[in-house]
C-alpha cells in the first residue's frame, strides 16, 4: 500500500477545512507531470506540486484531484500504469490505491476528468482552480477548459487563493517538525563549507560539498546552491572563480528534506583564516541588524516594520563606519540604504522555498491593510504584513556593495545627503554580505529553526582556524 506523507487522517483534516471555506462549484488542484530533459523519458527529477502535497500528500507525477463542493465528493484521476511501464519502472499502485492511502473514496481516469469538467461548464457550474505556473499544465487545462492559456486566469479563483494561503502559512507542529529537520541539514550544508574552504579552491568544489550533504541525508537542495566570491549579486549561480585569500564567500543555500519541506540559510566568511577589518566592520553591522530583527518578531507586528527597523540598524553602522551620513531614520525614510540593501529582510518558507510565490506575492507576503511597494528596494520586500503565530520565515539582512549602482547613483549625486560616494568608492570591490536564519513565530516571540549554525565573527573565525 502506498505511504501518504502524513498519515491519511492529516489530508482528511486538511481538505476538509478547506471545502468549509468554499460554497459552491468545482475545486480543480493539479499535481505536477514529470518534465522532459530532452525527450519523453529522460525528465528532470520530479517534484510535485506544493499545495497537491499539503492537501493530497501523494508524491507522484501525473495526478489531479477535485472537490464538488455541490455534491459533497472528492475524485482522484489519473492513469494506471501499463504493463509497458511497470517492466521500466516496476510496480506502481493503482490510483485507487493512491486515492485510498489518503481518504479520498473515488478515483478516474483523466479523460473522465475532462467529460466532467466538460459537463460543468455546460451546466455553467464555477470551477476554481489556482494560478498555473507549469507549461504543462496550462497546456492540460486549457484544453480541459476548452479555452485559451491567456484566458485561464478567468478560471483563477481568488477566494480559492486566500484560503489555501491562509491555512498554509499557518504551519503545524509536524510540519514546523520537519521545517527543524530540513534547516539542521542545511546547517550541517554551511558547517562543511565553512570548514573546508581553502585558497586555491574553485567556487564548484565547494559547492559540490554542500549539494553532496543535502543527498547524502535522502534530501535534495530546496534551490541552487548560491556560492560565490561575488556575494553582491544576489542570485548569483556562478561557480567557475578561483576562492583567494583576502576574499569573502557567501554560501546561501539549503536542503529539502525527503517531505519537501525546505531550509535556506546563508554564512558569508573568509577564503582565509580571518576577515580584514574592513570586512570585520561591515560583517558586524550585518549581525547586529539580524539580531534586532529578530528581537522585534511576534505576533502582530508587521513585517515590513521588522524589515524598515532593520534598514535603520545597517544605516546607523553605515554611519559609523563612515559610508552614509546622517540621520539613520531619515536615511531609510529617504530610500538611502538601498544603495547598500536592495532587497527585501526575509520571505515565508515552508514546502517551498519562497513559500506559495506561486499563488501571488500580494497575497501571501501582504494583506488587506499592506500593499506592496514599487519603489526600489521596497519592491523587492516578499513578506511585509502582519506575523501570526505559526508562520514561518527568513531573516536575512545583508550589505551589497554594487558597482554599477554606485555609478549610476553617484553621477545623479542621488541621496548624497546620506551617501558618502568618496569613501563609498573605495569599497567597490568589496562584495556581498548576508546572514540568513529561519525562525517561526511563537505566541509571545520567535523561535530559531534547526540546530545551531556559528555567526559571530569569532566563532567564524574558531572554525576557520580549525578551532
Ligand atoms: N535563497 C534565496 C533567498 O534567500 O531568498
Ligand atoms: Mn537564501
Ligand atoms: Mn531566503
Amino acid at each position: 500500500m502506498h505511504q501518504p506523507l502524513f498519515e491519511r487522517q492529516v489530508y482528511v483534516q486538511r481538505r476538509r477545512q478547506l471545502q468549509s471555506k468554499l460554497t459552491n462549484g468545482i475545486v480543480l488542484l493539479l499535481g505536477n507531470e514529470d518534465s522532459s530533459m530532452n525527450y519523453k523519458d529522460n525528465c528532470y527529477p520530479f517534484r510535485q506540486d506544493s499545495t497537491f502535497l499539503y492537501y493530497v500528500g501523494i508524491d507522484q507525477p501525473g495526478l489531479a484531484v477535485i472537490f464538488d463542493l455541490d455534491e459533497n465528493r472528492e475524485i482522484l484521476f489519473g492513469e494506471n500504469a501499463s504493463i509497458d511501464d511497470i517492466i521500466w519502472t516496476g510496480p506502481q499502485p493503482l490510483v485507487q490505491e493512491l486515492a485510498e492511502s489518503v481518504g479520498i473514496t473515488a478515483s478516474d481516469n483523466l479523460a473522465k476528468l475532462a467529460s466532467l469538467l466538460a459537463a460543468a461548464r455546460e451546466a455553467k457550474r464555477p470551477i476554481h482552480i489556482l494560478p498555473p505556473y507549469r507549461p504543462e499544465n496550462k497546456i492540460k487545462l486549457a484544453s480541459w477548459l476548452n479555452t485559451s492559456i491567456p484566458q485561464l486566469q478567468t478560471f483563477v479563483s481568488e477566494t480559492l487563493i486566500r484560503s489555501v494561503i491562509a491555512q498554509r502559512e499557518i504551519k503545524e507542529e509536524r510540519e514546523i517538525a520537519e521545517m527543524d529537520r530540513a534547516v539542521s541539514i542545511s546547517a550541517d550544508m554551511h558547517l562543511a563549507a565553512i570548514q573546508q574552504a581553502r585558497p586555491g579552491m574553485k567556487e564548484y568544489e565547494l559547492a559540490a560539498t554542500v549539494e553532496a550533504i543535502a543527498l547524502a541525508n535522502y534530501g535534495r537542495l530546496s534551490y541552487p546552491v548560491i556560492l560565490t566570491i561575488n556575494g553582491q549579486t544576489l542570485h548569483n549561480h556562478y561557480h567557475g572563480n578561483t576562492m583567494q585569500e583576502g576574499d569573502m564567500v557567501l554560501v546561501d543555500a539549503g536542503a529539502e528534506t525527503t517531505m519537501h519541506y525546505a531550509g535556506d540559510l546563508t554564512r558569508t566568511f573568509p577564503v582565509g583564516k580571518q576577515f580584514t577589518s574592513r570586512q570585520r566592520d561591515l560583517y558586524n553591522i550585518v549581525l547586529h541588524a539580524l539580531d534586532h530583527a529578530v528581537s522585534l518578531l511576534r505576533p502582530g507586528i508587521q513585517y515590513k516594520e521588522v524589515h524598515t527597523q532593520a534598514c535603520i540598524k545597517l544605516a546607523e553602522g553605515l554611519t559609523a563606519v563612515g559610508l552614509m551620513k546622517g540621520n539613520a531614520a531619515e536615511a531609510v525614510e529617504a530610500g538611502a540604504h538601498t544603495m547598500f540593501f536592495q532587497c527585501g529582510l526575509g520571505h515565508m518558507i515552508g514546502l517551498d522555498v519562497h513559500d506559495m510565490e506561486d499563488l501571488g506575492e500580494p497575497l501571501v507576503g501582504y494583506d488587506d491593510q499592506l500593499k506592496k511597494s514599487t519603489e526600489f528596494g521596497w519592491k523587492s520586500l516578499r513578506l511585509g504584513k502582519t506575523l501570526k503565530a505559526g508562520f514561518t520565515l527568513t531573516v536575512e539582512p545583508g550589505i551589497y556593495i554594487i558597482p554599477e549602482l554606485i555609478d549610476r547613483w553617484k553621477a545623479e549625486q542621488k541621496h548624497s545627503a546620506f551617501i558618502n560616494y568618496g569613501l563609498l568608492n573605495s569599497y567597490r570591490d568589496f562584495g556581498g554580505i548576508r546572514i540568513e536564519d529561519n525562525y517561526v513565530i511563537t505566541d509571545t516571540g520567535s523561535k530559531k529553526l534547526g540546530k545551531s549554525l556559528p555567526k559571530s565573527l569569532n566563532e567564524i573565525e574558531a572554525l576557520r582556524n580549525g578551532i
